[in-house]
């Protein structure tokens, strides 16, 4: 259940409570992006597509080099996952709006792509509750997507797409190895 104003939290409290959201945000994160894909024909949809080397310079990946994750302060590490998910609900409206344009019948993609932003939004507010819990200031919203980009051809649109479905099961999967880290040292 999502944070509710007002209430009293504990840190632990908080952070079980986001742990389980991201929890269950994990168990359905690989759907997203298998759905996608079957939407935006070949190569997107042939058997195996993977292409690890498209990236967003808008968008962080998630992965990073295990000594450096290791080493993140508690706040760093869920300001790091809280900025991820503000800059992933952005992105997902941006392929939605792709999507409804390129795909309008793709109602099953339509709702997962909506559904992801909002479950993107309910752990952005989950973290920022634990991040004020432990005394350090929620960062500003920043806006990652900068002028509107038009003009993109189809297949940058879908690839851009593709980038964000895939980076939000895999920041999906670094919130709940992030969050499981702060509640083996906050929930007893
Ligand atoms: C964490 O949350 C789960 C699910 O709500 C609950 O069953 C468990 O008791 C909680 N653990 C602690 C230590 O609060
Ligand atoms: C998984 O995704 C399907 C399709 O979007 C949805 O109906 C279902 O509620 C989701 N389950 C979980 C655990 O998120």
């Amino acid at each position: 259940a999502p944070f509710v104003l007002g209430a009293p939290v504990s840190l632990a409290d908080s952070i079980n409570r986001t742990y389980n959201l991201a929890l269950y945000m994990q168990k359905n994160s690989s759907v997203l992006v298998q759905t996608y894909l079957q939407y935006q024909g070949s190569p997107f949809s042939d058997p195996g597509f993977s292409a690890p080397e498209i990236q967003l310079s808008s968008l962080a990946p998630a992965a990073v080099p295990f000594t450096l994750w290791r080493s993140l302060g508690d706040g760093e590490r869920l300001v790091q996952v809280h900025r991820a998910f503000s800059a992933l609900a952005q992105h997902l409206q941006l392929v939605s709006d792709d999507q409804a344009d390129l795909n309008p019948g793709s109602s099953v993609l339509l709702s997962q792509l909506a559904a992801a932003r909002l479950r993107a939004q309910g752990l952005m507010s989950n973290i920022a509750c634990a991040i004020t819990v432990l005394g350090v200031s929620v960062p500003p919203e920043m806006d990652t997507l900068g002028p509107a980009p038009f003009g993109a051809s189809v297949f940058q649109r879908k690839c851009r797409g593709y980038v964000v479905t895939r980076e939000y099961g895999h920041w999906t999967d670094r919130a709940v190895r992030d969050l499981a880290l702060l509640k083996a040292k906050y929930v007893a």
